[in-house]
């Protein structure tokens, strides 16, 4: 049975269940209403995140899309990897539509830096891979995690000791460029070019940076509610996701809690974005995909082109194995359903409601990328509603077939559904 969700819970999560996609913008805006603080914990600039309000459209790449709602304070977590140029570019379009951002926004000390030599390697990482390359968004995001790893990253606190971070960019330079032109035959960077990036933006956003554990810590303390924006979806996480096929961070909600200094008592809900069907951009196995002329119609009607780099979005069925999987990884509370509207035309809707190998059933996931590219879908069929859902506005009002649908993927995923969503607009949304 569907449940109601209130803004009732300090604090909230959302995160994608899938590869990504899911609609996690809209709902963190939905959500972002009752929301004091809305937090970013991973990722950077190769997520996409897309509000529509009345005739406009916002595409949110590193500040949480509660930015929206004129009442929010927004943190960039320390666990975000930000690239200055990207930052900077989103927070002028955002003064340009009107919506003043600069003093609701605070910047992680920890968070690291993506430069230009990250973007280059993920370039010609990809590149060396030939025919075995991940699909990256060329954001330069798995390099710059690499740098957080190996402890020679760059972090925004450094761009306050203009000696050290020159002595950080030099060290680094040295080392990518000797890798750049002596084993990707490529050009260079240029190391003194960086520096006086990095020291213009320093005097842009110095204001900005903060400890924002400190700041989301006495918030709770206040009393505040916090709605944490996850991007990337389940299957992207770097450890529990289709690796290598992934992106470089916790997508997952237990990343949250280094990505941001919280515990994890502090979190009280987790809402799983849940497309009514699957998508994936980039390479990797992808079991329910539907590559003729289906796939390529519900394309079209869903609008399936990558946000951040404009590529078509692979698509396929409902995959109840998925789902099941990101309850279990999450621990959902609730699901958010989207994009349900883009099935309205369809006589027949398929459900993968298990997985066989080699003859057999499957009992769970499995993340080991040569077996989920040979796994057999179990399908169940079950009857379209063929017509248009997107100005309904009450659970009741749903018809019959579309509220059977969403029953099974409840009975199949064991968690109910909380928020409905039938269209790109705020009002595009039912609460059952
Ligand atoms: P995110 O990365 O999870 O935030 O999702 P994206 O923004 O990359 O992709 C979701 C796309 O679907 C965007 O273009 C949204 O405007 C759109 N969208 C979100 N919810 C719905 C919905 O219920 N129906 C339809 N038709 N479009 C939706
Ligand atoms: P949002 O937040 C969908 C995918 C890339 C590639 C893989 C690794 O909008 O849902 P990366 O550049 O991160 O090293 O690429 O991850 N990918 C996404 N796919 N939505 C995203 O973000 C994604 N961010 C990365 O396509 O397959
Ligand atoms: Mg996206």
């Amino acid at each position: 049975m569907p449940v109601s969700i209130k803004n009732d819970v300090p604090v909230q999560l959302v995160l994608g269940t899938q590869w990504g996609d899911e609609g996690k913008g809209k709902i963190v805006d939905i959500l972002g209403e009752s929301a004091d603080v809305v937090a970013r914990y991973q990722g950077g600039p190769n997520a996409g995140h897309t509000v529509k309000i009345q005739d406009e459209q916002y595409i949110l790449h590193l500040i949480p899309s509660g930015i929206l709602r004129s009442h929010t304070k927004c943190v960039i977590g320390n666990g975000v990897v930000i690239n200055p140029q990207s930052l900077m570019t989103e927070i002028q379009f955002l003064i340009e539509k009107g919506i003043d951002c600069m003093d609701r926004l605070f910047i992680s000390q920890n968070a690291h830096l993506i430069l230009p030599y990250h973007e280059k390697l993920d370039k010609a990482f990809e590149t060396l891979k030939g025919e075995k390359s991940i699909g990256t968004t060329g954001r330069g995001i798995g390099p710059s995690y690499a740098d957080k790893v190996s402890r020679i990253g760059i972090r925004m606190n450094d761009l306050l000791d203009e000696k050290l971070l020159k002595e950080k960019v030099d060290y680094n330079v040295k080392l990518k460029n000797g890798f750049l032109q002596h084993v990707c035959h490529e050009g260079g960077v240029n190391g003194k070019e960086i520096l006086k990036s990095l020291l213009q933006f320093r005097d842009q956003i110095k204001e900005r940076i903060t400890d924002t554990r400190w700041m989301l810590y006495k918030s709770l303390q206040d009393g505040k509610k916090i709605l944490l924006e996850g991007a990337q979806g389940t299957l992207l996480d770097i450890d529990l996701g289709t690796y290598p096929f992934v992106t470089s961070s916790n997508t997952t909600s237990g990343g949250s809690f280094p990505g941001l200094g919280l515990g994890f008592r502090q979190l009280n809900r987790v809402v799983g974005v849940v497309k009514a069907y699957t998508t994936r951009v980039g390479n990797g196995p992808f079991p329910t995909e539907l590559t003729g002329d289906f796939g390529d119609k519900i394309r079209q009607v869903g609008g399936e082109y990558g946000a951040t780099t404009g590529r078509p979005r692979r698509c396929g069925w409902f995959d109840a194995v998925i789902g099941r999987y990101a309850v279990q990884v999450n621990d959902l509370d609730v699901l958010a359903i989207t994009k349900l509207d883009v099935l309205d035309a369809l006589e027949t809707i398929q459900i993968c409601t298990g997985y066989t190998y080699k003859g057999k059933t499957l009992e769970t996931m499995p993340t080991d990328c040569d077996i989920l590219q040979k796994v057999e879908p179990v399908y169940e069929s079950m009857p379209g509603w063929q017509q248009p859902l997107n100005e309904i506005k009450e659970y009741g009002d749903l018809p019959q077939n579309t509220k059977d649908y969403l029953n099974r993927l409840e009975e199949l995923v064991q968690k109910p559904i909380g928020i409905v969503s039938v269209g790109p607009h705020r009002s595009e949304t039912i609460f059952p």
